[in-house]
């Protein structure tokens, strides 16, 4: 059982690109009702919030619970032309995107577009918690919506 510890052969190998993805920083879930999904949280997990924030120029509201040194995330659109409020009319409530802690968003980025990624974002910009983020199109990326976050 050595495919994680063994190295060679487990990675893309010498040729590969350089790891970029430190942790996971969220999972963020779309829901329809921010307190209703908060509640949930702590009343099946005993999960608490963490830190809530609205965020105007993407549309969403969002809650982070704390889960070790990561978040669930859950995000409600707050209003019907944001891009949640669309995903939440076409598939429900449900896994949305997963947010990958990198050291430097610029480079992790400029990598994933030269690895052929389909960036959403061409340049990092904020996200919440005074962070710097960027997204990474679901289409040609296993159909996950992917986020950079750099703290
Ligand atoms: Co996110």
């Amino acid at each position: 059982m050595s495919a994680v510890a063994g190295g060679e052969g487990a990675g893309a190998g010498p040729a590969g690109p350089a790891p970029i993805l430190s942790a996971i920083d969220h999972v963020a879930i779309a829901v329809h009702d921010l307190d209703a999904a908060v509640a949930h949280y702590r009343t099946t997990y005993g999960a608490e919030l963490a830190h809530r924030e609205r965020v105007e120029s993407d549309g969403v509201e969002e809650a982070l619970i704390a889960v070790g040194t990561s978040y669930v995330q859950l995000v409600c659109p707050t209003r019907p032309d944001s891009p949640v409020a669309r995903f939440l009319e076409k598939r429900g409530e449900g896994l949305h995107h997963v947010g990958f802690r990198v050291e430097d968003c610029a480079a992790a980025l400029r990598q994933v577009i030269d690895s052929g990624g389909k960036a959403i974002d061409q340049v990092p910009r904020p996200g919440s918690r005074g962070t710097t983020v960027a997204f990474i199109h679901p289409q040609g990326g296993l159909g996950t919506l992917i986020e950079l976050v750099q703290e």
